[in-house]
């Protein structure tokens, strides 16, 4: 007669998978699975139920934070497609980031979220993650976190947000809330109708519907393998995003019974594929920042050279705001990135491992054939001939900046101009409004001291407004230049990231009023008509002195933030070892 088990030994002693994961043994392995197994049953947990794989779901769902509203439901359906295959889910909260929730910017917090999201990873025992996230930063900040710590994972998007309706037109966030409010800078609305508006932008719970930063990043972890097929594109409150959920669980499972971890999917491949969907959908320009972070984490570096020869290649296909006119509920109703992935499949890497355990080609294979549909276009019949990101140099960016050209007047795009300098944020709200500003439409608007360390975390504002006695006369778009970032549902001639940036001293710190600079995308140029000796004089004539802080978090960030082309991640998360560029 066999001897019982004894429940706290495990048969093979190098089993460290589920509930033995991570055990802080300090000599008495048994004794620390006897504690971890009494405090969970504190929660009415039988044995039966704790010896199986470990599927962790990170919940990032907060009151802050409408675009993870439905995240109980979806935890709900996850749960249920991991017991349905045999695991055990086990929930836990990380920090969530809300867009306009996060002084001084969301992009401040993105490095904190995936230190907490990789540490938790680490810390408790898990053989596979679900990482439940939609919001701008989020979906980043888990991929960064999950590819440091290593373990199978697998990304469930909340899905976008409904459109609403304002006196009969369609109105979703947050293009239309720039719209609105630009209408009403320039006098073209009443204070009633922003209120009225202000209640059809949001129309329900989930995230921006147009190709803003977030829908950009559900395309790209599709892109990238990390969802389910199909993951991208269900808005958060349809039956199909709860099955996506389900099935994310269920899949959690089986990769943690493959071993399927992140790296196997984080591949060259996989960073080339997200690179051409990011120029194909007319993605966010935050989409590159964060492509280049969760590279960063892997040991990759993106090169943005390449990354522009590939848009010169690859025609923006996809139909949404800004730069087309459809939302995200019509772009799923047009069969989601299969139908986008289809059109793009001679430029793919189609061996590219996805978590499903097949490749993208095979998973393209088995959504079958497309049908008819105006949301997706042909490559033959394109919304923008090029991708939608150019990638400028210049002696104003000699490390680079960036334009989202699919979203800019074609007019400006060969144009020079005088600069009309602010120094930063708050010179910039001091003097933008009014009337004895020197300026007239033909300006180039610069904004100093938003890059990474300047605001620092490079907010959001280098969608300069239009001063309001030009928009007022009827202006719609300037050149605009800053190191900083811009929202992906913004559109304007706006030339971004500017590296290396002005609050540690790049050329931007010497722009001053009256200089002449030139624009050239077609060349690829952003050029400060100013000689380098003069530079170098106004350089030694005011020294720029880079921020610190003296306690905290923000000490740490002043430290080691990177600049844009290395993703704006801390520098000591990035891999130690480099594997050289992607695409390779
Ligand atoms: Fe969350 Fe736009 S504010 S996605
Ligand atoms: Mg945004």
């Amino acid at each position: 007669m066999p001897t019982p088990k004894f429940p706290f030994e495990p048969d093979d002693p190098k089993d460290t998978s589920g509930m033995r994961k991570g055990l802080t043994s300090y000599g008495d392995q048994g004794f620390s699975l006897f504690l971890r197994k009494a405090f969970i049953k504190g929660a009415g947990f039988t044995d039966a139920a704790l010896d199986r794989p470990v599927v962790g779901i990170a919940d990032t769902g907060s009151a802050y934070n409408p675009c993870h509203g439905n995240a109980p439901q979806l935890i709900e359906a996850v749960k249920r497609g991991v017991m349905l295959a045999g695991g055990l889910p086990m929930d836990f909260p990380t920090i969530s980031i809300h867009e306009s929730f996060a002084a001084p910017t969301s992009m401040y917090l993105r490095n904190l979220m995936s230190m907490d999201t990789e540490e938790m990873l680490r810390a408790q025992p898990m053989d596979a993650v679900v990482l439940i996230g939609g919001c701008d930063k989020t979906v980043p900040a888990q991929l960064m976190g999950a590819a440091s710590a290593g373990i199978p994972s697998i990304q469930l998007i909340t899905g976008s947000m409904l459109t609403g309706s304002h006196r009969g037109e369609r109105v979703g966030a947050c293009t239309d809330c720039r719209r609105y409010w630009a209408k009403f800078r320039a006098g073209d609305i009443e204070a009633e109708e922003t209120v009225d508006v202000n209640n059809q932008l949001v129309a329900s719970v989930g995230t921006c519907s147009v190709m803003g930063t977030a829908s950009t990043m559900a395309c790209v972890a599709e892109a990238l393998g990390m969802t389910m097929p199909g993951g991208a594109s269900p808005p958060a409150v349809t039956a199909d995003r709860i099955r996506i959920a389900e099935q994310t669980g269920a899949q959690a499972v089986q990769m943690a019974r493959d071993g399927l971890s992140i790296d196997k999917v984080l591949t060259p491949a996989a960073f080339e594929n997200a690179m051409r969907v990011l120029l194909a959908i007319g993605g966010s320009t935050n989409g590159i920042v964060h492509l280049a972070a969760i590279a960063g984490r892997m040991g990759l570096e993106i090169d943005l050279a390449a990354l522009d020869r590939m848009g010169r290649e690859t025609p923006v296909l996809l139909d949404l705001k800004p730069s087309g006119q459809h939302y995200m509920e019509d772009f799923h109703k047009a069969g989601g990135m299969a139908t986008l992935l289809r059109e793009l499949k001679p430029l793919l890497k189609l061996d590219a491992l996805t978590v499903t355990g097949r490749t993208l080609g095979e998973e393209i294979e088995r959504a079958g054939p497309g049908f008819p549909q105006d949301v997706v276009r042909p490559a033959s019949r394109p919304i923008y001939p090029q991708g939608a990101i150019a990638v400028l140099r210049g002696n104003l960016a000699p490390g680079g900046a960036i334009i989202k050209q699919s979203a800019a007047d074609p007019k400006l795009m060969e144009h020079e101009g005088r600069a009309v300098v602010f120094e930063n944020v708050e010179d910039l709200a001091e003097r933008i409004d009014s009337d004895a500003l020197d300026v007239t439409p033909e300006d180039v608007l610069v904004l100093k001291n938003i890059g990474p360390k300047g605001a620092p975390g490079m907010p959001e504002a280098g969608y300069l407004p239009i001063p309001r006695k030009l928009a007022r006369a009827g202006v719609k778009d300037m050149v605009r230049i800053s190191d900083g970032r811009m929202s992906g549902t913004a559109f304007g001639t706006i030339v971004l990231h500017v590296t290396p940036e002005s609050a540690i001293g790049g050329p931007l710190a010497h722009v001053r009023n009256g200089d002449r600079i030139r624009l050239s995308v077609a060349s690829r140029e952003i050029t400060l008509l100013v000689s380098d000796e003069e530079l170098a004089r106004r350089a030694k004539e005011s020294p720029v002195v880079a921020p610190t802080a003296e306690r905290g978090y923000r000490k740490l960030f002043l430290q080691s933030v990177t600049q844009a082309d290395q993703g704006v991640d801390f520098d000591f998360l990035r891999a130690p070892h480099s594997l050289g560029k992607v695409p390779q």
